[in-house]
């Protein structure tokens, strides 16, 4: 890839909580975006959270409802990441946080994708070299581009990258998210955890800890960080919204990588094992009602 491409056409794969919420964003900022799930009812759910998610930017003026209408009609769900991604600029996988399913996605996408096409991944924390390593012939347009919770409104996309990603693809990257309203940083050693992961699941542990030590409740753990460090949503209710399976692979892999400090807490595997991953599924520190609004004890 020798200069930056032209984004027309953007393929999401994983229609989960990230893949979703990017998929969302970019056919509100004009671009045609085709998505895949494996799960073909996780596809439906997508797209009721888009337009309950439009409808909200709708009431809270933030788009007008011209712009949402536009942007459901450029969404188009496809049965296979062949069919999502013929033709694509521009892959963006948001499956699970898994190497080898990335790496199979990414192998898949690059045989029907536009000749040179950028392969971004969601991942939080994977290598983007291992990944890359999967599609050797085009590791130089694998590039990391890690969106955060939810996308729609969250400000930064960090751009990763790989051993082989070129100086165009990151280029690439870059004016994408730019032209999604984002702001941009680039980590340019593909380490584990990258500039944020790392930090976010060390404070996420530790109250996982303190929780499990019986230091403090969930709540006041939350409050004071929230109101005496100044976090705008409590570590543990962060927890809940981005999904406790998401973390518990994310934490395992940075384990492995960076050490002990990032090893799950008992507590951590016990909410997954009995599939309290948050509020996807209405219960995981906190409960959730049918509006995802937590249901406060008392
Ligand atoms: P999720 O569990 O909500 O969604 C993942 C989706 O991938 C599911 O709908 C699943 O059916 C689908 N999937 C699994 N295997 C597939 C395959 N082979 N082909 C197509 N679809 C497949 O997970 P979430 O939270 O959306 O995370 C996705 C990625 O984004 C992960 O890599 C995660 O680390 C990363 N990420 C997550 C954040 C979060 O706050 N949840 C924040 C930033 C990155």
């Amino acid at each position: 890839m020798e200069n930056q491409r032209q984004v027309k056409r953007v393929a999401v794969i994983g229609a989960g909580i990230m893949g979703a919420g990017i998929a969302q964003l970019a056919a509100v900022s004009g671009y045609e975006v085709t998505i895949f799930d494996a799960d073909q009812d996780q596809l439906a759910r997508a797209r009721q959270q888009t337009e309950a998610s439009l409808a909200k930017l709708v009431s809270k003026g933030m788009i007008n409802e011209g712009v949402s209408m536009a942007a459901l009609q450029r969404l188009h769900p496809f049965g296979s990441v062949t069919e999502a991604a013929d033709g694509a600029d521009l892959v963006i996988e948001a499956v699970v946080e898994r190497l080898a399913v990335k790496q199979a996605i990414l192998t898949e996408a690059a045989t029907v994708a536009a000749e040179s096409a950028l392969l971004a991944t969601n991942t939080s924390q994977l290598s983007i070299t291992a990944i890359g390593s999967a599609v050797p012939a085009a590791s130089d347009r694998v590039v990391g581009m890690h969106f955060f919770n939810p996308p729609v409104l969250m400000r930064l996309v960090e751009i990763v990258a790989g051993l082989e990603t070129s100086e165009a693809a990151i280029a690439t990257a870059r004016s994408f998210a730019e032209s999604l309203g984002k702001e941009t940083v680039v980590c340019k050693k593909d380490s584990p955890g990258f500039l944020t992961s790392r930090i976010a699941a060390i404070v996420r542990l530790e109250c996982m800890r303190m929780l499990e030590e019986g230091v403090g409740t969930a709540e006041d753990i939350d409050r004071a960080l929230r109101l005496g460090l100044n976090f705008p949503v409590g570590p543990l209710e962060l927890g809940d919204r981005n999904g406790h399976d998401t973390f518990l692979l994310a934490a395992e892999s940075m384990a492995s990588t960076l050490g002990e400090r990032f090893r799950p807490t008992v507590g951590l595997r016990n909410l997954v094992a009995a599939g309290r991953l948050g509020r996807k599924t209405g219960r995981g520190i906190y409960r959730y009602d049918e509006r995802g609004a937590i249901v406060r004890p008392g």
